[in-house]
């Protein structure tokens, strides 16, 4: 009797819980109404406000309803204003207001991050906001970024990235630009096109990572330098054993036909050295010594011609390459699989494995994988990866937002506690 006189009582106190919680929600989203009827009542106000909801993101990290249905109703508002790729282009081409407005003036970085430069190879095609914002999260003037767009990317895209790489110092364009086709060869190339641009950069990086523009970085720039420093010369990417049906994919001659990779019917060569191969992802963090290796290596460059008309080969590539015998960081051949889990290098949620490997999808799926929600917000920083995707604004912007302030959060605390801290006060500007 009194268990269920108990029972009763927790039911009506958690019924009254979700009254109040709808009565906050319903009042909250009156104010967001507001604020945003209030905001964007002119342009300089809206260049300040540029991204920000009005969102907790501590209480959406730490799973409360209110905040996360709210986050709910924002993705359900469509900016286009603020998302659209001619805004960058125009904010670009005035740099200093373009770097005082997204705080690259005040970038500070410790003496530890100066000692470990970065550099990122950024493979992108659209969504010029996304790739300013990863930028961004990512950015200490003592990194360097090659970024690497699509041929068929639209004008404003393009004239976007170029703004980058004007107001920015340490972000370039590629020297070389291809026209990628899906799982084709010119995917790989556009990586390596960055990195052969990055061996001749200044910078004397230690590490390079490359990003495509629905990703995402989990961890802060300080955090990233020491993780890699940890890292001691070793390579990190996946590098499995094919499975049968993956083995067609680099066992058939593969050709272009109307834009598009076609398999044929042509058995290939086996592969040039006697190279074993293996398969992966197309994302890496790989070291100096390994793209020197690559750069001036006989049997890379065999295993690269080879791969010309293979199925998309950046997936065979990289995970290829750090099994060769001899290669600085090399994984030997003997070693078992670095799946994609065990590497860290992305996190990738597959639409067939969630509620078996990892709690459900709180964005949208796309061919498999899904764009991350605000609900996952604390699933991402807590897994243990370094990058994620896939992001996309128009799917939620609340957890793109939200990952940008946390990241800044740790950043900060980290420079406060850094003993040699320094503060740039100019950068280039025309
Ligand atoms: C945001 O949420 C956290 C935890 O949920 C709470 O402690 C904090 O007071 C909230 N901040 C604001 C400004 O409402
Ligand atoms: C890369 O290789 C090319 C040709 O093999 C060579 O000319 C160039 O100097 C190399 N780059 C570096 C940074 O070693």
């Amino acid at each position: 009797m009194r268990r269920r006189y108990w029972f009763l009582r927790i039911r009506r106190q958690l019924f009254g819980c979700l009254l109040l919680s709808l009565l906050i929600l319903s009042l909250l989203l009156g104010i967001c109404i507001t604020y945003s009827a209030s905001a964007g009542s002119s342009a300089a106000q809206r260049t300040t406000n540029l991204h920000r909801y009005p969102i907790n993101c501590s209480a959406i990290y730490d799973m409360d309803p209110v905040e996360v249905g709210k986050s709910l109703w924002i993705r359900r508002q469509r900016v286009v204003e603020e998302v659209s790729d001619e805004a960058l282009a125009e904010l670009t081409s005035d740099c200093s207001s373009f770097l005082k407005i997204r705080g690259y003036e005040n970038v500070c970085f410790s003496e530890e991050e100066q000692l470990f430069p970065l550099a990122y190879s950024l493979v992108v095609h659209k969504s010029a906001w996304m790739v300013e914002r990863l930028i961004r999260a990512l950015y200490s003037p003592t990194h360097v970024f090659c970024i690497h767009y699509d041929l068929k990317s639209p004008l404003q895209f393009i004239s976007a990235m170029k703004g980058l790489a004007r107001c920015l110092p340490n972000v370039f364009i590629s020297s070389q630009l291809e026209n990628v086709v899906y799982a084709s060869f010119s995917r790989l190339k556009a990586d390596l096109n960055c990195l052969s641009d990055l061996l001749r950069s200044d910078v004397q990086w230690k590490y390079v990572i490359n990003l495509c523009g629905q990703d995402f970085p989990l961890r802060s720039n300080m955090e990233l330098v020491s993780e890699l420093k940890n890292l001691n010369g070793a390579n990190m990417l996946e590098t499995s054993r094919p499975s049968e049906a993956k083995k067609e994919r680099f066992t058939f001659h593969h050709q272009l036909k109307d834009s598009v990779l076609q398999k044929t019917d042509q058995v290939k060569t086996e592969p040039p050295h006697g190279i074993q191969i293996f398969i992966g992802n197309a994302y890496f963090v790989l070291s100096h010594q390994l793209v020197l290796h690559m750069n001036s290596s006989e049997v890379v460059r065999d295993l690269l011609s080879w791969s010309e008309d293979t199925y998309s080969p950046d997936e065979h590539f990289w995970a290829t390459l750090v099994r060769l015998p001899g290669v600085p960081g090399e994984v030997p051949v003997s070693q078992p699989d670095i799946t994609d889990l065990m590497s860290r290098t992305r996190l990738v949620k597959w639409e067939y494995l969630e509620e078996y490997l990892y709690p459900p999808c709180s964005g949208q799926h796309v061919r498999s994988v899904c764009i991350f929600g605000a609900a996952e917000l604390r699933w991402l920083l807590n897994y243990g990866h370094l990058f994620a995707n896939k992001f996309d604004l128009s799917v939620d912007p609340v957890v793109v937002q939200c990952l940008e302030e946390k990241l800044q959060e740790r950043q900060r605390l980290f420079e406060s506690v850094a003993l040699h801290l320094i503060c740039p006060k100019t950068l280039k500007d025309q």
